[in-house]
């Protein structure tokens, strides 16, 4: 069958990767894409949230399924605008309605949905311009550090830790009187801070039925030893080595089911992943965000080690027969490392060639920013790209990376050094 991925970065680079060595696989389109899609699929220079270009780009090239990357089409009803239209409704479509995407287009209506379900998750109390005053005197019941949450979509920027009572009160000023996040901070969770480690489980859900696939630990902050701002992310290994069985049997008892039962009860469509954004506190799971989708880059970690055919997982996923199928997961350790512009996730420059890319053994290439121009690979965004490498433990994993990272060049080209720094 003909497959469209919709996105640009390095994690639909990633399905494109897997996707075009199924057999399932007859042609396989990428909008927009970059300079990695574009050498094993076609580009559609179509935006992803340009559902008319992309109604007709599915009517022209017979496609027959849809996986949808990032959350923005996702909160807008890409899944709802096919469900409602005569000719796309037989696509089959990777990702929720609108109404499932909620879990990440909202933390109020995420927290709710926890609360309803009995999911553990941080304590929490949300304000908007009106209830101010009731924000600020509730901060002052919490002990530091303070999380301040932007309800809506905020490109991963809107969650402020805050050590200072005074800043947090300002800082909550700010996003509700001051749209620092623009419509995104109208509402302001409040959140009880949780002290422990992170790490993510990615679940695909027919709506019904639900697979756990590969866990994985990403490397949010810019700087080595996870210091300065925050990023999308700077690298990521999967699985989690402090993952036991005991801990995944309490995510899964506790969250995931509840999670996917949550779903079911409510008659949500969704069709899709569910990434659980997690935090271990003395040995016990909570959630603290609920993504729609993959991560980026926790995809190319974890879809590398999933080796049954992805075209078949997903088919399976959208005919609601994921109890049919199983899963194989490759039981070595991934790990991945983004090579990023100077300047990142601050301003950087675009278009430096990228030179390098040929000499690279042993490792996968995923292309994020990257984009073609007069013959050459040029830089294209903040992270640019992710060498995925697999060995027996993760440390023999990363060293590959690094080893591979070394015969890339751009100009002020930056990336940590110390991915997986606090694993044992
Ligand atoms: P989010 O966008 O919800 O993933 O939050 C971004 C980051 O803020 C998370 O990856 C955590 O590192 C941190 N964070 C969010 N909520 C909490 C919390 N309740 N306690 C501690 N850290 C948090
Ligand atoms: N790497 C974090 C995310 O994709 O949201």
């Amino acid at each position: 069958m003909n497959i469209l991925i919709l996105g640009s970065g390095g994690r639909e680079h990633t399905f494109a990767y897997k996707i075009s060595e199924s057999e399932n696989c007859t042609k396989l389109f990428v909008a927009p894409g970059n300079a990695g899609t574009h050498a094993i699929a076609t580009n559609l220079p179509i935006s992803v949230n340009d559902f008319e270009a992309i109604r007709s780009a599915v009517l022209e090239h017979n496609i027959e399924m849809v996986i949808v990357g990032p959350e923005d089409p996702l909160v807008s009803g890409i899944a709802d605008y096919f469900a409602k239209d005569d000719r796309l409704k037989e696509v089959m479509l990777i990702g929720p309605s609108s109404r499932g995407a909620m879990l990440e287009g909202s933390k109020e209506r995420a927290k709710e949905f926890m609360m309803r379900h009995n999911i553990p998750t941080a304590a929490y109390a949300s304000f908007t311009r009106e209830t101010l005053v009731a924000g600020k005197k509730f901060l002052d019941t919490l002990q530091p550090p303070y999380v301040l949450k932007a309800d809506g979509l905020a490109a991963g920027k809107g969650v402020l830790i805050l050590n200072s009572l005074e800043e947090a009160k300002h800082e909550l000023e700010n996003m509700l009187a001051h749209s620092k996040f623009g419509e995104a901070s109208t509402k302001v969770v409040i959140e009880e801070f949780l002290d422990g480690i992170e790490l993510s489980v990615f679940v695909l859900t027919d709506g019904k039925n639900y697979k756990i696939l590969p866990t994985a630990k990403d490397y949010k902050r810019i700087g080595e030893g996870d210091t300065g701002l925050n990023t999308g992310g700077m690298g990521a290994v999967s699985p989690v080595p402090f993952a036991d069985e005991e801990l995944m049997r309490k995510i899964k008892e506790r969250i995931v089911i509840p999670t996917v039962n949550g779903i079911a009860e409510e008659k949500i469509d969704y069709k899709g992943f569910i990434f659980i954004g997690l935090i271990r506190v003395n040995n016990e799971p909570y959630v603290i965000e609920y993504n729609v989708r993959m991560g980026d880059p926790e995809t190319e970690v974890v879809l590398p080690r999933i080796k049954t055919d992805l075209v078949e997982l997903m088919r399976a996923t959208s005919q609601q027969k994921l109890d049919e199928i199983s899963l194989e997961i490759d039981k070595r350790s991934a790990t991945t490392i983004m090579v990023v512009s100077g300047g990142y996730p601050e301003a950087y420059d675009k278009g430096k060639v990228i030179s390098g890319i040929s000499e690279i053994q042993d490792s996968i290439v995923f292309h994020a920013g990257t984009a073609v121009k007069d013959g050459d690979i040029v830089t294209n965004g903040g992270r640019v790209i992710a060498i995925t490498s697999l060995d027996e433990d993760f440390r023999k994993a990363i060293k590959k990376s690094y080893q591979n990272i070394e015969k890339l060049s751009f100009d002020r080209m930056y990336y940590r050094t110390d991915i997986g720094f606090d694993l044992s």
